[in-house]
């Protein structure tokens, strides 16, 4: 086993969501206090760690953070494999060692999502002793239940859609309520449930404008003139779902370099071609059933913020979880939430996949059951 870790760094990567300080604020006064460890925050992510720009994190810079939304290290989305300097990619693992080792530093906490779990396990194979914290909105996170950020989103987003409601029904129009979520429909189905969207579209559940169009026809004959859509902002009709997988499946399987390029480029025009679908989707069902269509982008407000009392608790049980694991040398994992369990999960078993709603999931037969229709 490692020795216990005297010096630690810690960085915020990714984008940003509520929690991230009361997880710096937990891990913090445990380590500080409880332990007697030193603290330092690494700026800007990867970015800090490449640049070497980092601040001492002492008691007095851990107060008065926990319900404070954002990150007070700043955060940025680089992979530490593939860092853009001027235009130029380069690989800055050694940079990063070296950094490190001049700082010091016996342990390197990373708070952010599936990207972040990758740098994590890169560093890590580079023999850093690293602990992975899973913080998204999206919750796609894979190994773990879930992920600080995730309750605030889903809360302001059934919030956004509790309020479309009043003003779809008075002006008797459809409104499509765009949620976050990345590739995952998590928070869509999540908000869409608890916020009781009439239509819930999400990426696992490819859509047609046939099927959504004759669940709002259905609502207009029983006398509700107006219908609310909960969009995942990866949702995709079905045609468009072939058409990204194809393009997707081309990259992976490209043999030559030229092939790749071929194959980069079509899959960046596929993407482009997709853009502000939902409010191609919005033109399609004004046309389909007569009813004025609005488009609502919830956008970064659902990640902006003071985290909710149930992201305050799980990034305090991360933090302080953390600590301990630094405490005692076990590094080179991922921190899981199993139901009131915070488990550790070796990297190697979640870097690189996602964890997308699986289409048994208990949340899509409930939405069934309440008659929601979900574009199927
Ligand atoms: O991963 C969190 C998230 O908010 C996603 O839901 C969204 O797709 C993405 O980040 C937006 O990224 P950016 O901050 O780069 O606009």
């Amino acid at each position: 086993m490692a020795t216990a870790a005297k010096r630690v760094g810690i960085l915020t990567a990714g984008g940003d969501a509520p929690g991230l300080n009361a997880v710096i604020r937990g891990f913090g006064k445990t380590a500080i206090s409880h332990y007697g460890m030193e603290l330092i925050g690494f700026r800007d992510g990867i970015q800090g760690l490449v640049e070497n720009r980092f601040m001492e994190l002492t008691p007095a810079a851990l107060s008065g953070i926990l319900t404070t939304g954002g990150t007070i290290l700043g955060t940025s989305r680089d992979k530490v494999n593939k860092y853009v300097v001027n235009g130029e990619t380069r690989n800055m693992i050694g940079q990063v060692k070296e950094n490190l080792e001049a700082l010091k530093i016996d342990a390197l906490v990373m708070l952010g999502g599936g990207g972040t779990v990758k740098n994590a396990k890169q560093l890590c194979d580079a023999g850093i002793n690293v602990i992975s914290l899973p913080k998204t909105i999206d919750n796609d996170i894979y190994g773990t239940d879930t992920s600080f950020g995730f309750a605030t989103a889903l809360d302001i987003a059934t919030q956004a859609i509790d309020r479309l409601h009043s003003t779809a029904h008075s002006h008797h129009r459809i409104i499509l309520a765009e949620v976050m979520g990345h590739r995952a429909g998590w928070l869509g189905l999540g908000a869409g449930i608890a916020g009781g969207a009439d239509i819930i579209l999400i990426p696992e559940i490819p859509y047609t404008v046939e099927s959504v169009t004759a669940t709002i026809k259905t609502r207009i004959s029983h006398g509700s003139t107006f219908s609310v859509i909960a969009v995942a902002e990866g949702a995709r009709n079905v045609k468009d779902t072939a058409d990204m997988n194809a393009a997707e499946l081309l990259v992976d399987t490209a043999k030559t370099p030229e092939s790749l390029r071929a194959a980069k480029t079509h899959l960046a025009h596929v993407v482009d071609s997709q853009r502000e679908h939902t409010f191609k989707l919005a033109r399609e069902l004004e046309a389909s059933t007569g009813l004025e269509t609005r488009v609502t982008i919830l956008g970064y407000v659902q990640r902006g913020g003071t985290p909710c009392a149930e992201d305050r608790l799980l990034a305090t049980r991360f933090g302080t979880t953390a600590a301990d694991l630094v405490n005692k040398g076990e590094f080179g994992v991922l921190l899981a939430a199993r139901g009131q369990d915070t488990v550790p999960v070796p990297l190697e078993d979640v870097a690189g996949k996602l964890k997308l709603v699986p289409t048994d999931h208990d949340w899509i037969e409930t939405a069934r059951k309440v008659g929601t229709g979900l574009g199927e």
